[in-house]
């Protein structure tokens, strides 16, 4: 399979996301099988927002495929203040083979990717979390064995999270509900677009405000209910999302075996300590996936150099 870039969930086809998928089980399985594979290779990892998962996940992903990671923070500043994003991204091909990056723009990324003539990989922007769902998508495999006809409903904010879920899974024949309070709701862009993935696919797509409809759900999925860099005001959220909250009443009215969280949790909002808790919960699988998922990616995009 030949990929560029990793940078949107619907830029990629269903048969490379399942060869993705497929890859990241193979390298979990026989980790020693790949322990050169990134031989000789730089990866700089740039963050302008904090992160526990991505960065961590990257850095020890990439040293387990003999690579070399680099990391840059947010002391840096944001991309574009000191000089045009396009010069950094040429100056970063100069030196290293991949860039991975977590961004306020997903515009940012698209310019790097534009000038940079190395592979860029989306490590969470405004709009997507392309890695987050990819590791999601592989846990629901080794869960649940297949993800055709799957119902999974996100539930909470619509942000960078559920727009990846959205668009991955219903390109991968899962049947996505979206549910967020009124004013919450994915972008008409997002929603559209994943409308016709959903259509090519065969998997349906609901969109609602209304939690009733959180019913005969296999996955329930959520979110934090303010974003970095959102600077909404705590209890404005709280009062609005409380009746979109993850708890024991919630998960037996949909039916649901599993829930799922892209961490960091805030414990009591968006979710109950008992659900996070439970034997339902797939956050830590999720987490650990997130390094196999990604290592998949960086095999992928360097051997479709
Ligand atoms: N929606 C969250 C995801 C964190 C991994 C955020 O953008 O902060």
């Amino acid at each position: 399979m030949s990929l560029n870039h990793f940078l949107a969930d619907d830029l990629l086809s269903k048969q490379q996301l399942l060869a993705l998928i497929a890859q990241g089980l193979e390298i979990k399985a026989n980790p020693a099988k790949y322990s050169n594979a990134l031989a000789g290779k730089s990866v700089v990892t740039i963050f302008e927002k904090p992160s526990l998962r991505t960065h961590i996940s990257f850095d020890i992903g990439i040293n387990k495929l003999g690579g070399h990671s680099l990391y840059i923070g947010q002391q840096n500043g944001q991309l574009g203040e000191r000089e045009r994003v396009k010069d950094v991204a040429k100056n970063l091909a100069c030196w290293a083979d991949i860039v991975v990056a977590r961004v306020f723009k997903q515009s940012v990324l698209d310019e790097m990717a534009e000038h940079g003539g190395i592979p860029v990989i989306n490590a969470l922007s405004d709009l997507y979390h392309p890695c987050q769902a990819l590791a999601d998508y592989m846990a629901l495999t080794e869960t649940f064995g297949s993800l055709e006809g799957l119902n999974l409903a996100y539930i909470g904010d619509g942000n960078n999270v559920s727009n990846s879920l959205m668009l991955m899974g219903s390109v991968l024949g899962v049947n996505v509900t979206v549910i967020t309070p009124e004013g919450h709701e994915p972008t008409a862009d997002m929603i559209s677009k994943a409308q016709q993935l959903a259509a090519q696919s065969g998997s349906t797509l609901t969109i609602s405000t209304d939690i009733k409809d959180a019913e005969n759900q296999q996955v329930i999925y959520t979110d934090t209910w303010i974003s970095m860099g959102d600077d909404t005001k705590v209890a404005d959220i709280l009062a609005k999302f409380m009746p979109y909250q993850i708890n024991d009443e919630l998960m037996d009215k949909a039916g649901a075996s599993a829930v799922m969280h892209c961490q960091p949790a805030h414990l009591e909002q968006e979710i109950t300590t008992s659900v996070f808790d439970s034997d339902k919960s797939l956050a830590f699988l999720q987490a650990e996936n997130r390094m196999w998922a990604q290592n998949s990616v960086l095999l992928t995009l360097v051997n479709g150099k």
